[in-house]
């Protein structure tokens, strides 16, 4: 994808971006002849679309490209698979270094695509890198989101844990990082009960044996920056457990370690980008599979930290393998802990595909990623650690259950089972996403995507040049009603009406 971007080249063809305003202007300025090949070809400079001009000869002299207004990431990568192959440019004078970054960027996204089984390779334009493109930048988010979405596209039989630990050994090795797994049974001997409990349906022993893969990694000048711990869901293959998913259910579980493929991404581009801070990335990896040998509804277990689980439900088993990974990540007293995970569909009914929902323990860094995340066109929303609904995790027979029994905010008691394992005093950021995009168009092709990993990343680097201090944000003022909302707290409240 990377390689439909060079340096140079003797021979291209300009592509000048233009939104429906600035074609307006630009129109003027043209030979009738022009405007009138504009007119009836109907280009309007829609976002994505795409009017190619001809010279006298005939040939192709300048690419209109439609696009937003302001800093556009996506429009342009429509164009390297429908343009005729070729080397293009762009017409740079007006563009600002973040909008030359963000066409770049498009245009690697644009040649995207999950070929592993597919024989009929398609062929892309070839763009040269815009002049004042961040090219570090654009290509350390590129590559990262073709990783993670790669890891998540990849179904079951070829992404088991093992494939897993596999791809966290390659990044690692990549950037001198030491990995390590405790895999199978030696979960038991090493405390790790949940994730052995969840992870043995499919095996004890040979790649679909249940792990716990841990990167460690420090950035020169790294030892005495902060400590970052990243910890992912990776259930390799979510089949629910003997709570068996229905087939509709099941039909995407292959996405089940999106989390852990999001978190692997931001630590390769953590790594790539050298931070000065010192990272530990732990993945808990499993398939929650049907066996004799699998976790059973009301089975009780005992997990590292010693709070003891009652399994209301084996489908709940992200949290499950989390507890354990959180729980020994939090003994470190990282200076930030973060997880992913696909863990609720609950997340989803509040939210929808497209928003990762964001958990925290605090507000100055809920609010940074926040900001970051809408800076970067990469969005979170947050949801509140509701103390008062912990009580529906309340078990007769051990000290919590791992979901409710109803179905009322369920993402919410689903992360706060997770704040059972991390010490109040540890700033904790917890993410339950989707880890999926579907009919958003070029760039992003319906499949895996490592959603937050671009917010996550700015967020990161920020964080850390406050050497992993609460960035201090302008205080805001305190909320005021509203003209609207004073008026309606005057009028009277309306009768209500008898249900039908
Ligand atoms: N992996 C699923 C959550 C999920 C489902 C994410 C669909 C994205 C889309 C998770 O392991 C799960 O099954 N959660 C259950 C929890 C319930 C049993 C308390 C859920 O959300 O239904
Ligand atoms: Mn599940
Ligand atoms: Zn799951």
């Amino acid at each position: 994808m990377l390689e439909h971007l060079v340096t140079r080249a003797a021979k291209t063809t300009p592509i000048l971006p233009l939104s429906a305003k600035s074609l307006a202007a630009w129109i003027k300025t043209q030979a009738p002849f022009l405007q009138a090949w504009i007119k009836s070809a109907g280009f309007k400079a829609k976002p994505g679309s795409f009017v190619l001009l001809p010279d006298a000869a005939g040939r192709a002299a300048l690419i209109l490209a439609g696009c937003e207004d302001g800093v556009d990431r996506w429009s342009l990568a429509s164009l390297p698979a429908a343009l005729p192959a070729g080397i293009y440019r762009l017409e740079e004078e007006d563009l600002s270094p973040d909008q030359a970054s963000a066409h770049a960027f498009a245009w690697a996204m644009g040649c995207y695509r999950f070929a592993r089984y597919r024989a009929d390779a398609k062929e892309f334009a070839t763009l040269v890198w815009p002049k004042n493109a961040d090219k570090a930048g654009v290509e350390r988010a590129a590559s990262a989101i073709a990783l993670g979405r790669d890891l998540i596209n990849t179904p079951a039989e070829d992404m088991g844990p093992e494939h897993l630990a596999k791809a966290v050994e390659k990044v690692g090795a990549a950037h001198k990082a030491k990995v390590t797994s405790i895999v199978g049974d030696a979960l038991l001997k090493q405390n790790y009960p949940t994730i052995h409990a969840v992870g043995r349906g499919a095996a004890t022993t040979g790649i679909r044996a249940p792990r716990l893969i841990d990167l460690t990694w420090k950035g020169t000048g790294g030892e005495k920056g902060p400590l970052l711990t990243l910890v992912g869901k990776g259930v390799c293959f979510d089949t629910g457990g003997l709570d068996l998913k229905p087939r509709g259910g099941m039909m995407m579980m292959k996405k089940d370690m999106g989390g852990a493929a999001t978190v692997l991404a931001l630590a390769q581009m953590i790594m790539e980008a050298n931070l000065p801070l010192r990272l530990r990335l732990m993945i808990p990896a499993v398939e929650n599979s049907v066996s004799g040998n699998a976790i059973r509804p009301l089975d009780v277990v005992k997990t590292r930290k010693g709070i003891t689980v009652e399994i209301n439900d084996t489908d709940a088993e992200g949290r499950l393998i989390l507890c354990d990974a959180l729980a020994e990540a939090d003994t470190q007293k990282p200076d930030l802990l973060i997880d992913m995970a696909t863990l609720t569909g609950a997340a989803r009914v509040a939210l929808g595909p497209d928003l990762p929902v964001l958990f925290a323990n605090d507000d100055d860094l809920a609010d940074s990623l926040l900001r970051h995340g809408r800076n970067e066109g990469d969005p979170f929303w947050r949801l509140p650690l509701w103390k008062p609904y912990r009580s529906m995790l309340d078990s007769k027979v051990a000290d919590i259950a791992n979901c409710e029994p109803g179905s009322f905010g369920g993402a919410i008691t689903a992360a706060l089972y997770l704040a059972e394992f991390v010490s109040p005093t540890t700033k904790w950021l917890h993410v339950d996403t989707y880890g999926w995009t579907s009919g958003k168009g070029a760039g992003r092709p319906d499949g895996g995507e490592p959603l937050g990993l671009r917010g996550l990343f700015a967020f990161i680097a920020d964080w850390v040049k406050h050497s992993g201090k609460s960035p201090v944000l302008p205080k805001r003022p305190a909320p005021r009603p509203s003209p609207v909302s004073r008026a309606a707290a005057k009028r009277p409240l309306p009768r209500s009406r008898p249900r039908r």
